[in-house]
This record gives structure tokens, sequence and C-alpha cells, in this order.
């Protein structure tokens, strides 16, 4: 009985061994058959390389760009600029000779900063370059008038809460990356409020200033008194800092004519290349039309839209069709928070099953480096074997974690999601200020960046099986 028992036993685990020996053989067969079908998209990949960078269609991206940003200008969310932009893409799109192209109506915040100025009274009379925050609500016509606290960061401002009731908080928190800095931002007017501060300005996150306030949404909690915030320069906010620390007594003049508007009217605005076998599955490119209202938002994200229109206009130009369908998505509402993405992943979600990938391009299109790819580590090796495909432009990196405030919603519900990685060493010097012009976009950079963004999508889209996920 028990030799029995042993043998059975033994049996069982022979054939546990070997059902996950024939699967792992099984698996490891299956990729080897799609890195052949991988490779077999070489001469495609080196065709829109070609055309991207060498051919008709290089510095188009960066063409179509600047005659954008020169005719329309910022698109600030709620703004009739953002309408004149979404009707220009609209037509701009029709004429390109798209399959599909239509607007997705959602609603977003309408945010007016007005007329703003800061003055410092005390302790001598110098006007300060000011950029009031997002969703800010106004001063007073006559402005705030208050004494100054100056803190390095949070823990600095509880620690001293007992100073702050009345004043005006001022936050010198130094940069130490955009992720972990842009807190004081996003949450210095609760934080100061909380402690009965009257308003808060906070030094502007970026590495780099020269004399640039950089503005950004920031956002109240309920319960917690509303107070008017800006942005101010480093170089004010450390000279601020400075004068505190010699006990000097610091008071500022802060007048905003910031305004909530109720909720406006906009559109997501999207193009298709119908797929050719699978067309109700989907891969999307995608970027925001929506920027700032300061700068031309040429940079954010001018260029991340525009490499992805390239994307389709090189596909359509080279006689392609990919057995998915391309869908460029042209965001709106980012800025509040990724708002038109928002209402756009709640209306199609139903259809998550069909979405292959997700992509979008929001840091910027200096000069690439990669991509960043969230998903399933067999996910990441079919990506792998893709980027090989840009070795005629060595750009065949692919890293940890694709961001973009965009598609957050689809990767964190399971499908993958890539972005563009590209140089952002000088990115944050003109994030979300008067510099984001067109003098930061460089047309070779962007032809590289194009040619690495539609390799990818056409090559995801077109392969016989969606990604694993
Ligand atoms: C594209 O732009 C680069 C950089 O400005 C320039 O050198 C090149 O001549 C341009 N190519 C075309 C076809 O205009
Ligand atoms: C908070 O106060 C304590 C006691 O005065 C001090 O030791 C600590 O360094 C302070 N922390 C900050 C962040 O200012
Ligand atoms: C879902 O996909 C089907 C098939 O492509 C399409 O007809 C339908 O409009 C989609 N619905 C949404 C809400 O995306
Ligand atoms: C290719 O790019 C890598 C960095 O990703 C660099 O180290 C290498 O020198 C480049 N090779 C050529 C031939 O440019
Ligand atoms: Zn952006």
């Amino acid at each position: 009985m028990k030799t029995l028992i042993l043998t059975l036993l033994s049996l069982y685990e022979l054939q546990l061994c070997c059902g996950a020996y024939n699967q792992n053989i099984r698996s490891q067969r299956k990729f080897e058959m799609i890195k052949t079908e991988i490779s077999s998209y070489k001469d495609v990949a080196k065709s829109i390389i070609d055309l991207a960078v060498h051919g008709k269609a290089q510095n188009r991206s960066y063409e179509r760009l600047a005659l954008f940003v020169d005719t329309v200008g910022n698109r600030m969310s709620g703004s009739e600029n953002l309408k004149t932009a979404i009707a220009y893409m609209y037509k701009s799109l029709q004429e390109d000779d798209l399959d599909r192209v239509y607007l997705e109506p959602v609603k977003v915040p309408h945010w007016e900063r007005g007329e703003e100025s800061a003055m410092l009274l005390e302790p001598r009379k110098k006007s300060l370059a000011i950029l009031g925050l997002g969703g800010s609500i106004g001063t007073p016509v006559e402005g705030i008038s208050a004494e100054v606290i100056v803190v390095s960061s949070f823990a600095e401002l509880h620690n001293r809460s007992k100073e702050a009731k009345g004043k005006i908080v001022v936050y010198n928190e130094p940069f130490v990356n955009y992720g972990e800095t842009v807190r004081y931002r996003g949450s210095g007017a609760v934080e100061a409020a909380k402690v009965g501060a009257v308003a808060s300005l906070i030094r502007s996150v970026t590495p780099l200033s020269v004399y640039s306030p950089h503005t950004g949404w920031q956002w109240y909690e309920n319960d917690v008194p509303k107070i008017p915030t800006a942005s101010i320069t480093v170089e004010d906010a450390e000279m601020l800092s400075r004068m505190a620390s010699r006990g000097l007594k610091i008071v500022i003049q802060l007048k905003m004519g910031a305004v909530n508007h109720p909720d406006a009217d906009s559109y997501n605005t999207v193009a298709e290349i119908v797929g050719s076998k699978y067309p109700e599955q989907v891969v999307i490119v995608s970027g925001h039309l929506d920027s700032w209202d300061v700068g031309q938002g040429a940079m954010d994200d001018g260029g991340g839209a525009f490499i992805s229109w390239e994307a389709l206009s090189l596909i359509k130009d080279l006689g392609l069709r990919p057995k998915r369908t391309l869908r460029l998505v042209l965001w709106t509402g980012e800025e509040q928070g990724g708002v038109g993405a928002s209402q756009y992943y709640e209306l199609h979600k139903k259809n998550i099953s069909n979405i292959d990938l997700v992509m979008e391009s929001d840091i910027g299109t200096f000069m690439p480096l990669g991509m960043q790819f969230t998903g399933k580590p067999e996910a990441r090796a079919i990506m792998t074997e893709v980027m090989q495909l840009l070795q005629p432009i060595n750009i065949t990196s692919l890293y940890d974690y694709a961001e973009g405030t965009d598609i957050n919603s689809w990767m964190q519900a399971g499908v993958p999601g890539a972005s563009l990685f590209d140089d952002i060493s000088k990115y944050f010097w003109f994030h979300h200020s008067q510099g984001d012009t067109m003098t930061v976009q460089d047309p070779v950079w962007m032809n590289l960046c194009a040619a690495v963004w539609t390799v990818v999508s056409y090559v995801v889209a077109d392969m016989e099986e969606m990604l694993p996920r």
C-alpha cells in the first residue's frame, strides 16, 4: 500500500514537472515565433525611419507645430484659444485625409488668472514676478497685505504653525526632482490655510530660473479655507529666505484677479487609421492639446501632440494600414489633472479588452532616448524586441514605467502603456512658464521622436496578436 501511494505520488510529481516543462517549451517556442514576426518588420521600420528622418517628411512635425503655435498661441482649458485650436486640428486632420476624424465632447475647468501682481513693501520696495496657480481664488481688489513667514518644507511649516496665523506663507523648498517637489505647488495653499495663513507663495518648481515664475494646477480641499496662491521666482524665494534669516520683517502686498468660472464645453480630438483585420482593436497614440496660458505650449505638449499626428501621417504616406486601428487622441483639460482623459476612460472603458496599447508623449520631444513601458514581463519581452527595429537610429532602450497623466487610468486597469523617453535635462527649465515656446523645439529631434513613435505604434498595431496583459 505504502509503495503504491509513493508510486502514485511520484507519478503525480512527474506530471507536474513535465506539465510545467512543456508549457515552458511552448511559451519559448511561441516567443521565438514572435521574435521572427517582429524581425520581419525590419524593412518597414527602415522605410518609416527614412521618411521621417531623411526623406520628404523631414521636419514636418516641427513645421506643422510652428505654424499651429504661431497661429493659435497658448490653449488654456476653457479659453477661446483652446476652442480655436481644436477647430484648427479638426480641419487639419481632415485635410490630412485620415480615415475618421471626430470630436468627443467633455467638460473642462475654466479658470482665468486676470490681472495679478505682488509688491514687496518691507524691508524694501520691490515688485515680484508672480504667476497665480491654476484654480486659485483671487484676492479682494485692494489686495492682501500681510507679513511673511518663509519655510523650506511642510515639516518646518508644521513646526512653526503658531507663527503662520494671518501671514503669507512663502515656501522656499529646494528642487529635488519634479515628482517630489511638485507637492508644494499641489497642496501648498491647503497646508498654509490649515495653519491660518491668508495666502501662500511657492518657489517655482524648476531646477533653473532666469527670473521666471512657473505656474501649474493646485488643489483645494473641502473643509479647508481657500486662500489665494501663486508662484514666485527661485531668485525672489531665495532673497526672501535670506531676509527672513536676518530677522527682518517682511511684508508683501498680493493682488490677484483670478476667477473660477463654471466648467466649459471642450473636446478630445480624435483621428484614426482604421485597422484592416481587427478594426475594433486599438492602439492609442496621444498627447494633450491644451496648455497653460503663459508661453506657447510648444513643448508642453505641442511636441507630443504633433509627433502623434505625424505617426498617422507617416503610415498613411507609406501606404501602410495596420491590422488594428491606430487612433490619435489629442486630449483636452490635461493641465487640470487629466480631465478630458478621465472622461474618455469612463466612456470607453467597456471596450477595455480591445485596447491593445496606450501611448502618450508628454515629457518633451527633445533628443529621444527610448521608450518607457508598463506591462507584464511577457509584454515587456515583446516590446524589447520591437525596440530593436530602431537600431538604424540607435534608439533601442526600453525603460520601466510609462508616464502620462492621460493614460494612467488605462494602465492602472491593466492595459499596457508606453511613453516617449527623451533627454529631459532642460524640460523643467521651460515647463509651465513664458519660456515654453517654439525656440525650445528642434526639428531634427522631433524627426527622431516621430520615427520612434511611429515604428512602435505601427508594429504593435500590426502584429498578429495583442500584447499579453
Ligand atoms: C530640417 O531642419 C534642419 C535643422 O534646422 C535643417 O538643417 C535641414 O536643412 C532641414 N531640412 C529640410 C528638408 O528643410
Ligand atoms: C522642528 O523643531 C525641532 C525643535 O525645535 C527641531 O529640532 C527640528 O529640526 C525642526 N524641524 C524642522 C523641519 O524644522
Ligand atoms: C466599442 O467597440 C465597438 C466595436 O469597435 C464600437 O462599435 C463601439 O462604438 C465602442 N464603444 C465605445 C463606447 O467605445
Ligand atoms: C548608441 O546609443 C548608446 C546609448 O544608448 C551609446 O552608448 C552608443 O555609443 C551609441 N552608438 C552609436 C554607434 O552611436
Ligand atoms: Zn503636459
